[in-house]
């Protein structure tokens, strides 16, 4: 044992400066002899109002630095370490889901903050992820299409980092499976981080080795010189604190919930105007600009403004049925569905297949055919515009979008669809009775397809695009937001 240790060391200091290009870039093993040792080591832990509501409330702000007494795994002595606890954000009942073989550290999150922001991964030195996920612009790059290396356009609009740690897939046709699985893909990318030349990742590997500095955090937290490994975990660390919640409808849901404890009348837990009135009035006396703004004039007749917001989330879980996939704290199922965006005259655009085209051989599902994956909806008042092709500028054209059930096309979800009407059709087509002419769009087996009109009045809209807004979050903590933090 003694002797293994020796030898670690002398290797530890023998190859620290002399990495060879020959060096795997995807992953080494680390040397634990290189490592922040144990007792200096500090972790980072979601603490949720459910799981401990007692910590929760007592803890300060978001980031917040603690003394933890824990084993030292490898002496057996008590050491007091320092330890960073999360506060999770107001309507996110549990923190995002950490892979064991990427455990939270403050080493690694500042690792990973810097390589987020740090253009050295593009080939150039022209783009990071930042460029396109920009704190300032609601992690989005609040543009259609993405300009990437080059002045490159890419074909998709750069959804919101916000919360992307709780997505059980990532990219528009979920093609990848985790933060570290997507933070891959970037540097390849010729649209995005990458001018073609070589070997994408041995390219960006060997610059950040030619960083000394680099070299030496790389070291610190994984026990080895940069490797492709380390870097998507680094920065897959970091995203998981991109945290947003307590937005005016988490303050309202918890008011509802407090209100009908209170009152203690066995009354069904449903949010009222009262509810949201009552968190504006308290916003406005904040001077809580962050929360109030989405909503401009408006927000400047709280009483008003919650009987709208209560008219907009009945539409939202009712009328309206958003939340068939818009569903839980997030605002998503996860799943993915064809609403017919890009479609010109029933026809998807070509080479557009979303889901079906990223499942892998052997595994595809004919019913995801241009289904694209349902977004999160906080946040929205920083990400415009909205879909995956960023057709839809505004809000008010995202539901008239919806209002009119989607773009008709053979593979448009049953749930966007009118099935009792295409029913009908269909029977009277088969009794040879007259048939609606305005249906043009059929599967290839024959069946009409009938988009679902929604039939929402102008106010009907206008509420519930205001509903939206009210999950417009408090911003990310500058402790993360902000590059010089
Ligand atoms: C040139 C612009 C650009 C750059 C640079 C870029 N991205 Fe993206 N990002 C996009 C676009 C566009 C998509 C959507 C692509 C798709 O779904 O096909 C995306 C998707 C994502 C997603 C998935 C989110 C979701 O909800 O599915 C995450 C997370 C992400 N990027 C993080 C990063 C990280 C980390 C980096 C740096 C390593 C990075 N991006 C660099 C434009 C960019
Ligand atoms: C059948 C499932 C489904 C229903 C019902 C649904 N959505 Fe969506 N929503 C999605 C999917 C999938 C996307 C992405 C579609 C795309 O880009 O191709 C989306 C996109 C959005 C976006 C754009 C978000 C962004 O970041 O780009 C908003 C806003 C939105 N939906 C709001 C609503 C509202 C409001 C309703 C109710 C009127 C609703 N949705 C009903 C599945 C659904």
């Amino acid at each position: 044992m003694l002797r293994l240790w020796f030898c670690a060391l002398i290797t530890a200091s023998g190859v620290s400066h002399s990495l060879r290009a020959a060096e795997p870039i995807d992953a080494l093993i680390p040397n634990e002899a290189k490592k922040i040792p144990f007792a200096k080591d500090t972790p980072i832990t979601f603490v949720t109002r459910n799981s401990n509501s007692q910590v929760w409330a007592a803890l300060p702000k978001y980031w917040n630095e603690a003394t933890q007494e824990v084993v030292d795994p490898v002496s057996g002595a008590k050491v007091a370490r320092k330890a960073v606890l999360i506060k999770v954000p107001l309507g996110l009942s549990s923190g995002p889901a950490v892979p064991p073989e990427n455990p939270m550290t403050l080493a690694k999150w500042a690792l990973g903050k810097k390589l987020y922001f740090d253009k050295i991964i593009s080939s150039d030195a022209t783009v990071s992820c930042a460029t396109c996920h920009d704190p300032a612009k609601g992690y989005t790059d609040q543009s259609r299409f993405s300009t990437g290396i080059g002045g490159n356009i890419g074909g998709a609009n750069a959804p919101t980092v916000l919360n992307s740690a709780y997505n059980r897939f990532q990219f528009w046709d979920g093609r990848a499976a985790s933060l570290e699985d997507q933070s891959q893909g970037p540097p390849t990318n010729p649209k995005e981080m990458f001018d073609g030349k070589g070997d994408a990742w041995a390219a960006v590997v060997a610059r950040l080795r030619a960083k000394p500095e680099y070299v030496k955090e790389f070291e610190a937290v994984f026990g080895h010189a940069p490797t492709r490994d380390a870097v998507a975990k680094a920065i897959a660390t970091y995203e998981r604190t991109v945290l947003v919640g307590n937005s005016i409808y988490d303050r309202a849901e918890a008011a509802m919930k407090k209100r009908v404890a209170d009152d203690d009348t066995g009354e069904k837990p449903e949010l009222k105007a009262v509810d949201f009135t009552a968190v504006l009035k308290d916003a406005i006396a904040k001077n809580d600009t962050a929360a109030l703004q989405p909503f401009g004039d408006a927000a400047k007749d709280a009483d008003a403004l919650g009987k709208r917001l209560v008219s907009g989330r009945n539409l939202f879980f009712g009328k309206a049925s958003c939340t068939n996939c818009h569903v839980g704290e997030n605002f998503t199922d996860g799943l993915f569905h064809n609403l017919g965006v890009g479609t010109k005259d029933g026809q998807l655009p070509a080479g557009d297949l979303g889901r079906f085209g990223s499942l892998p051989t052997g595994h595809k599902d004919p019913a995801l055919v241009g289904s694209f994956k349902t977004p999160g909806l906080r946040g929205l008042a920083s990400t415009a515009p909205y879909m995956h092709d960023g057709s839809e500028a505004t809000l008010e054209a995202v539901v008239d979008y919806y209002d009119k059930g989607g773009n008709a096309n053979p593979h448009l979800a049953e749930k966007m669809r009118d099935t009792a009407a295409e029913a009908a059709y269909a029977k009277a087509r088969a009794a040879g009775q007259p048939v609606d002419p305005n249906v043009k769009v059929f599967t290839s087996g024959g069946w009409p397809i009938i988009p679902f009109q929604l039939k929402l009045t102008k106010d009907e809209k206008a509420d519930l695009v205001l509903f939206m807004l009210s999950l417009q979050s408090d911003p990310v903590d500058p402790i993360v937001a902000d590059p010089a933090k």
